[in-house]
């Protein structure tokens, strides 16, 4: 057997082959669908059925279900699978009021496990590397996903989790740790304190392969962490709705990311009109999961912003390969790995009556972490109580964090300070370092 693919017969289906399997699985899963009221509803509304699916090009057929699909039956209420068949639920952030909730029977959970396991040995980790998850484990998919995917692959698993930087470079040198999953961002944080620790990562830790993903970066980035680490970085595409990590992986050709076509049926399309994009054009990503029982999704607008690449990559795996992400069609931002929306920063202030609506998000990396502050306008400046203020400032900054997960700076300023652009507020200001 070749030792390079974990599931040989997946991974190296050639293009009839995957085309054939993803049609028996789309036809399957609209099928499925039924069992949920939401898609059942959906199709009845727009005179479909699953009779009417009988080759790929016919998902078109079917109409797009978005994030506020997902908000809009929240909690349960798209799923094709009763409650009690349900082991696990997973969140990631909403737009607005409720968070989207994905649900998975343990049937999903092998599934899962199975396609992140196919990523790390792609990559070259096997039984005998120790590897250390830094996501967090509180609803982020990143953390159980990657526990779970790594167990499978048979690796000694470091469930270190976020955050404490002096605890996870302790455990690197003293697990032997050989591959770890980070942020992009954070890898240049946890090189950062090796520096000041007098840690060479090359001398001092068995580091060799890193796993970054959860946000936007370039080619740039990566060989910067690959070279101050002395690891290879493979880039790591994933997302709540369809499961978590997992999803895209790059190879070691490192020349864009596997999507697993047994699992996903990829479309882009132009964000304006919907409509597919030319080949090889740059649009947003569409998926339709075809091997999920709790709650399979059909034509999931991502909000992400890629494209498919041309040609065949020499790993002997056909799965089509995406560029890495280019941002988002919509105002999310990610920020320490957290997708946060203005608009859920915006909802909590409007609940202090002192503030004004006029506040302005600034993004920011700070030694090497990354930071939030947000300026918010007073209705009246009442500078005078320095401790009132501090108070408010304190309370509003608790809020947040509990609405947005990370800890932002608020700054109360006076009414009319904040910039304008044209006379439009500017809300969000990007000053993070991009290399
Ligand atoms: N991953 C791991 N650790 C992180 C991190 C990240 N994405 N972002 C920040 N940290 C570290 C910080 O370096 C700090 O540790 P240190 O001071 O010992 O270096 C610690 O977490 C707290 O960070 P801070 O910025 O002060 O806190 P916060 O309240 O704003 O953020 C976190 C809280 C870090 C817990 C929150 O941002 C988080 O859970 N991030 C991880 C999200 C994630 O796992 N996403 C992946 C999904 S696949
Ligand atoms: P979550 O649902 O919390 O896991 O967040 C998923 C989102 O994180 C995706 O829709 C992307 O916007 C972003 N994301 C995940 N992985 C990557 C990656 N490798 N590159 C860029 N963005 C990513
Ligand atoms: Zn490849």
């Amino acid at each position: 057997m070749d030792n390079r693919y974990f599931n040989p017969e997946f991974e190296t289906m050639t293009r009839p082959q995957i085309e054939r399997l993803q049609l028996e699985r789309l036809q399957a899963t609209v099928r499925h669908c039924m069992n949920s009221p939401f898609y059942k509803r959906r199709f009845a509304e727009n005179g479909i059925s699953p009779d009417d699916i009988k080759s790929l090009d016919d998902l078109k057929k079917i109409p797009f279900t978005t994030k506020a699909d997902l908000r809009e039956t929240y909690p349960f209420g798209i799923a094709s699978v009763p409650l009690e068949k349900c082991v696990r639920l997973h969140s990631s952030s909403g737009t607005t009021g409720n968070p989207t909730v994905i649900l998975h029977t343990q049937k999903d959970l092998d599934q899962w496990a199975n396609a992140v396991a196919r990523c790390l040995w792609m990559v070259g980790l096997r039984p005998g590397d120790v590897f250390q998850n830094s996501s967090g484990y509180g609803m982020f998919t990143g953390g159980l996903g990657f526990q779970y995917g790594a167990e499978r692959l048979g690796m000694l698993t470091v469930p270190a989790a976020a955050g404490n930087t002096l605890r996870q470079l302790k455990f690197i040198k003293d697990f032997g740790t050989t591959a770890l999953h980070a942020i992009p961002s954070y890898a240049s944080r946890l090189f950062e304190v090796m520096q000041q620790e007098g840690i060479d990562p090359r001398r001092d830790t068995k580091l060799r392969t890193l796993v970054i993903g959860a946000e936007p970066h370039s080619e740039e980035t990566r060989r910067r962490i690959e070279d101050m680490l002395g690891v290879k970085a493979y880039n790591s595409f994933g997302m709540s709705e369809m499961c978590g990590p997992g999803v895209a992986f790059e190879c070691p050709e490192q020349n864009g990311l596997h999507i697993w076509e047994d699992y996903y049926i990829v479309e882009i399309v132009d964000p304006e009109t919907l409509e597919p994009v030319p080949d090889g054009e740059l649009g947003e990503l569409v998926l339709t999961t075809i091997n999920r029982e709790a709650m399979p999704l059909l034509r999931y607008r991502t909000r992400d912003l890629t494209r498919i690449l041309p040609g065949e990559c020499p790993c002997g795996r056909h799965h089509i390969r995406l560029d890495r992400m280019q941002g988002r069609s919509d105002d999310m931002i990610i920020l320490k790995g957290v997708n946060i929306f203005p608009i859920q920063i915006e909802k909590i202030l409007m609940q202090f009556s002192e503030l004004s609506s006029d506040y302005l998000i600034t993004l920011d990396t700070l030694a090497d972490n990354d930071a939030m502050t947000v300026d918010v306008e007073m209705k009246q400046m009442a500078v005078d109580d320095f401790r009132v203020l501090a108070n408010l400032e304190k309370e509003i900054t608790r809020r947040l964090h509990d609405e947005i997960l990370v800890t932002p700076r608020v700054r109360l300023v006076s009414k009319g300070t904040l910039p304008q652009s044209e006379g439009k507020a500017v809300r969000v200001k990007d000053l993070r370092k991009k290399f």
